[in-house]
């Protein structure tokens, strides 16, 4: 197993972390978010992949909606818990202990995948997280559909030096349908269309704006970031791979006791990253939503700020 795929492993298998997936069964299970999206894009019945499963948060819940899943995650203890639960629950979930980045599946084998959020994050090195979107568009029927999020922390820092514009951070460019879901379309004559006009130009303005400025800044950040890691590293003789734009440490969560646990390996991306990245494994973006659409309360704050985003791609 590679160095930093054991890092994850060892924290999730932490009793704390364990403890926290599992409570996960009952609290929060599918978010609305999910919820949302799953309804709106799976083939009902179909088959989902569902990557990063944990305890199986959101597999279960999946397999009671009659989907046939088959869920992958690379800690053996959370996958132990996830199985005694299939039993209990009678589901006919089959787990699979694996890495995101090499399927043991055929080709086309799937209509859909639905990676947890919070994970590809956690895979080191640009080309690996290639790796990981290409094996999902592989494994993937012709025209099937892959959920997948990706973490922008520019909207996240930005948003708290810049409150004003907190509200008005907006979506990358999708190329695809904008962001739809939940909302009603506007309806009436000529100065609705107007009006219709004038917000697709502010639209776009804050776009540019956000696309330019942000993400600059966010790079530029990156950039005398790992200029100094690089050279400590050479300082202090260390070998080791990167760092990339967005290279980061992240704290695995259990709840309250958050302090005491490990850092890991953490990715941060930009807008035009994950972009290039998925335009790279293969696929076209169809939607992207953040989770504020669809949830009033949020179990992280971060979440409120649209850090994460959601891609339906295809
Ligand atoms: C944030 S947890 C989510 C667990 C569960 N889906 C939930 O929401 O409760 C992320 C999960 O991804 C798994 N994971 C991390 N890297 C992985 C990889 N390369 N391949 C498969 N699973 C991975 C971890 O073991 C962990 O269970």
């Amino acid at each position: 197993m590679e160095n930093h795929l054991r890092g994850i492993v060892e924290a999730y298998e932490r009793e704390e972390v364990v403890n926290y997936y599992v409570a996960g069964w009952f609290n929060p299970g599918l978010r609305p978010t999910e919820e949302a999206l799953i309804e709106k894009y799976f083939p009902k019945g179909g088959r989902i992949l569902n990557v990063g499963c944990g305890a199986g948060r959101e597999t279960f819940p999946l397999a009671e909606k009659g989907f046939e899943v088959v869920a992958i995650d690379i800690t053996p203890k959370l996958l132990f818990f996830a199985r005694k639960r299939n039993e209990e629950l009678g589901q006919k979930v089959e787990f699979v202990l694996c890495d995101a980045c090499h399927l043991p599946f055929r080709d086309g084998s799937f209509n859909s995948y639905y990676m947890t959020p919070v994970m590809l994050q956690y895979i080191s090195g640009r080309q690996n997280r290639i790796r990981l979107l290409r094996e999902a568009k592989r494994v993937l029927r012709p025209n099937g559909t892959c959920l997948v999020s990706f973490l922008h922390l520019e909207f996240a820092s930005l948003s708290l030096l810049l409150r004003a514009f907190r509200r008005g951070i907006a979506e990358p460019e999708t190329g695809g349908q904008g962001s739809g879901i939940g909302r009603e379309k506007a309806k009436g004559g000529e100065s609705q269309k107007l009006g219709d006009l004038v917000q697709k130009v502010k639209k776009g303005l804050k776009i540019a704006w956000t696309e330019s400025t942000f993400g600059i800044w966010f790079e530029v950040y990156w950039f005398f970031a790992n200029l100094y890691r690089r050279g400590r590293r050479r300082w202090l003789k260390e070998k080791h791979q990167g760092p990339e734009v967005g290279d980061y440490r992240y704290i695995v969560r259990a709840g309250r006791h958050r302090e005491e646990l490990e850092w890991v390996f953490y990715h941060y991306y930009t807008p035009r990253e994950s972009l290039e990245d998925v335009k790279q494994a293969g696929f076209n973006v169809l939607e992207i939503v953040t989770m504020k659409e669809f949830e009033d309360k949020f179990f992280l704050s971060a979440l409120r700020k649209g850090v994460y985003r959601f891609y339906v791609l295809i």
